[in-house]
């Protein structure tokens, strides 16, 4: 299969992105299908989130077409903070057109007047392709009346996290809010449930609006083109009946060669290890694998588990952003499951104190038995915390 998400030559201009098979082709093929059949088509695709959670697209799509109220808003979420994750970069790097035409069309599939395309302000390269990007298409008069405003958002984990991203969006710190962004959008007046009130929108007469906002993955978007341009069966005829079409996968850690690649979904992992990270060093076996910080392990005897949505969750984990990190058998479980714990204590807000309080219990008692020095009380602490940990939680980092 051809990788057509991540070319092997970066795009360096509209031209480039116009005389492929699919630049300019989605949004005109949107356009004659109108709104209703757009959201349908990529519903058919079976296209799924690629931002951790595996939402289906095309019904995220229609739960915001269907919501009432006259503003709409669309998100395309590029902060990456998942540790082990490197694709919606190497994708903004490779070809930001692609991800531009598909946030124009997501705009004009659910009635969006503006559209926000949210970066960290470290990701200097990207910024510069997607800034490059936007200026070309809207010059070319391609974003039609659609805005696109840049965001530079800060560097912190929950930035990534979709209901922190509308505060950012909103100038606030990024803290998760209470209602998904389908219910309370951006500068949604109604109701106020964020850490600050938010003003009426200057002008804004009537009643107060809940402006329903969609938010997508970089990758998620980067494919709506393709599928628009190719068809939905196009895109069926890769992957796996659940989880079609391909995944951009990141595999670093002990591996010869961490790098991004472009994998067909339902590719056996092990595969997936050995064709984008070149394997593990020969005197070496792979140990566990971990899909990110927010999953369970996979440990070496279930790496034949095919890559897919389906295929890690039999295995009892997940896809999540499909950033491998590897560990080989000269690894401390122990120290790799503190360093994980840490990492989620400090980038927890707080606003849950379950979450705050019982990452950081964890992450001290897996210290003390990396120390060694850790009795019976500990390991049941740790358990005891892991039941109560997610209770009233805002966002699913403590899940
Ligand atoms: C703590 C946390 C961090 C997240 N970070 C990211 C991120 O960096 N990029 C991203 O696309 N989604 C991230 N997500 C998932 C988003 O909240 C959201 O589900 C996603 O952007 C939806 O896009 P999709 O449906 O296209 O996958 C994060 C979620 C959590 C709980
Ligand atoms: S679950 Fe944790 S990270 Fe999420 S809002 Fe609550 S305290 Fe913050």
């Amino acid at each position: 299969m051809p990788p057509f998400l991540l070319p092997r030559q970066p795009l360096r201009s509209l031209d480039e992105y116009f005389a492929t098979d699919v630049g300019g082709l989605g949004l005109k093929r949107a356009v004659d299908l109108g709104p209703e059949a757009t959201v349908t088509e990529i519903l058919q695709s079976g296209l799924r989130g690629r931002g951790g959670g595996g939402f289906p697209t095309g019904r995220k799509w229609r739960g915001v077409l269907d919501q009432g109220g006259t503003h709409r808003y669309v998100v395309a979420n590029g902060a990456e903070g998942e540790p082990g994750t490197f694709k919606d970069r190497a994708l903004m790097r490779a070809n930001p057109y692609q991800l531009v035409e598909g946030l124009i069309i997501a705009a004009f599939a659910v009635g969006a007047r503006e559209a926000f395309l949210c970066l960290k302000a470290s990701f200097e390269p990207e910024l510069e392709a997607v800034t490059r990007a936007v200026t070309e298409l809207q010059d070319a008069g391609v974003c039609r009346d659609c805005r696109i405003t840049i965001v530079r958002g800060p560097d912190e984990y929950l930035y990534g996290e979709e209901k922190a991203m509308l505060e950012v969006i909103e100038g606030k710190p990024p803290l998760p809010r209470l209602l998904p962004p389908y219910e309370h959008g951006l500068f949604a007046t109604a109701p106020q449930t964020g850490w600050q009130a938010t003003e009426n929108e200057p002008g804004h007469v009537g009643r107060h609006e809940s402006n329903p906002t969609l938010v997508n993955n970089v990758e998620t978007l980067s494919n709506v083109p393709h599928i628009l341009a190719r068809g939905a069966d196009w895109f069926r005829s890769m992957g796996t009946e659940e989880s079609p079409g391909t995944v951009v996968a990141t595999v670093v850690g002990d591996v010869v060669a961490p790098d991004v690649g472009e994998v067909e979904l339902g590719t056996p992992l092990r595969a997936v290890l050995d064709a984008v990270g070149s394997g593990v060093a020969p005197d070496r076996q792979v140990k566990a694998v971990f899909s990110g910080v927010a999953n369970p392990v996979v440990p070496e005897r279930l790496l034949d588990v095919p890559l897919s949505y389906e295929g890690l969750q039999s295995v009892g984990s997940g896809m999540g952003a499909a950033g491998f990190i590897v560990y080989d058998d000269t690894a401390c479980m122990v120290e790799v499951a503190r360093q994980f714990s840490r990492f989620l204590w400090i980038e927890s807000c707080g606003q849950c104190p379950p979450c705050k309080l019982g990452s950081g219990e964890i992450t001290e008692r897996l210290g003390r038995v990396e120390a060694g020095v850790a009795d019976v009380s500990d390991m049941r602490e740790i358990g005891a915390w892991l039941d109560k940990v997610t209770d009233g939680n805002r966002c699913f980092l403590a899940v």
